[in-house]
């Protein structure tokens, strides 16, 4: 067995730290698990059963959610009253030491909770996919089929159920459990569009099921502990979702596009759509997808039109989320937005 190298380990919880400013309880956690790799600790034994500690492999993540879920089952009391998604209040610097704690008394199951990579599905990228679908039904006047590849557990798919509420203007009804405050400028999405949605599915190579309370539970751990909107508005969207049954089948985007696209749709828009997924394709899967929808708009009708709406940062580079369209016949990429990662902003191109 080679030497962990455990001070580049440590690192990447620094690093992870950096990332997480926005939340002091995540940063006080991180900021202890880094300090504590210097030495013999007990996260040195729960780690060295990890079997990946690459910065790949989000090792400083999945600690994270161990930590969070142990609180959220209510198996740490004391870790709990310092989180505020546990109904606590926020005190930084007590978290690592009542951490020190779940990490001794729970080391088995945050042990074996480290074997899945985290996963998430953020609901707040519907407010910038919203003006991508409103464009589409503007142009084509027709219902909209919408198959996401890469859903995990379906949330966007319930976009039209959504409110957005922005500066200038806000989109949906008052009655949605689900408010997505957007700060938007630029231009507003065509926002008197006919919406009508017939068909909502997806698909994920892991897909978190929503009629599961240990999947539910799991995708809530990987909120940070101090975004208790984040995490309510997640849960009002689990509960929009199951109560339109919104399915996510588990399959690889390129074989379940495949028989999607093989379906006639007359008098539909079919919309493939997508965010923050593509970066994980393997780049022979990403070219099959990239050719299986371009063949199926070629083939498209005024009356089967074809449209693809990506969410993804441009190219390779992690710069900002932009929200293109492609919509056939006709087939012209357009850029329609720049987004924030989480739908806090949207800039509209004018
Ligand atoms: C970062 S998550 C984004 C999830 C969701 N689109 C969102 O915006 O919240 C990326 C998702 O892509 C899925 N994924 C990656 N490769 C895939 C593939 N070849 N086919 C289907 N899903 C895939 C992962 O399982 C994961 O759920």
């Amino acid at each position: 067995m080679t030497a962990i190298d455990w001070m580049a380990v440590a690192e990447t919880f620094s690093q992870q730290a950096r990332f997480c400013a926005a939340s002091p309880s995540s940063v006080a956690i991180l900021q202890g698990c880094a300090a504590a790799l210097a030495g013999p600790h007990v996260l040195r034994d729960i780690l060295i059963e990890a079997h990946d500690l690459t910065r790949a492999a989000a090792v400083p993540l999945r600690v994270l959610g161990a930590v969070h879920r142990v609180a959220l089952d209510g198996r740490a009391p004391e870790l709990a009253q310092l989180l505020p998604s546990c109904g606590g209040i926020a005190n930084a610097s007590r978290v690592w030491a009542a951490t020190e704690d779940v990490l001794k008394t729970e080391t088995r199951f945050i042990a074996s909770y480290l074997a899945r990579a985290p996963q998430t599905n953020e609901v707040g990228r519907s407010a910038a996919l919203l003006g991508g679908f409103l464009t589409i039904a503007t142009e084509t006047k027709l219902p909209l089929r919408l198959l996401e590849i890469g859903a995990s557990a379906g949330l966007n798919l319930s976009w039209d159920r959504y409110r957005v509420t922005t500066p200038s203007f806000v989109w949906g009804t008052p009655e949605s459990g689900v408010d997505l405050p957007c700060d938007c400028t630029g231009a507003a999405p065509p926002l008197n569009a006919g919406v009508n949605v017939i068909e909502r599915t997806g698909c994920d190579l892991a897909p978190i099921d929503l009629a599961s309370t240990e999947d539910r539970r799991r995708m809530e751990s990987y909120i940070w502990a101090d975004q208790v909107d984040r995490l309510d508005r997640m849960r009002a969207a689990v509960a929009t979702a199951r109560r339109l049954g919104v399915l996510v089948d588990r399959a690889d985007a390129r074989d379940w596009l495949a028989r999607k696209l093989a379906i006639p749709a007359p008098g539909a828009a079919t919309v493939i759509f997508h965010s923050i997924m593509w970066q994980y394709l393997l780049p022979d899967t990403a070219t099959a997808i990239d050719r299986a929808i371009r063949a199926a708009g070629e083939r498209a009708t005024s009356d089967a039109p074809i449209a693809w709406l990506a969410m993804e940062p441009p190219g390779r580079d992690p710069g900002m989320p932009e929200l293109a369209l492609t919509l056939w016949p006709g087939g012209e990429r357009r850029a329609l937005a720049h987004a924030h990662f989480h739908g806090a902003w949207v800039k509209w191109a004018n």
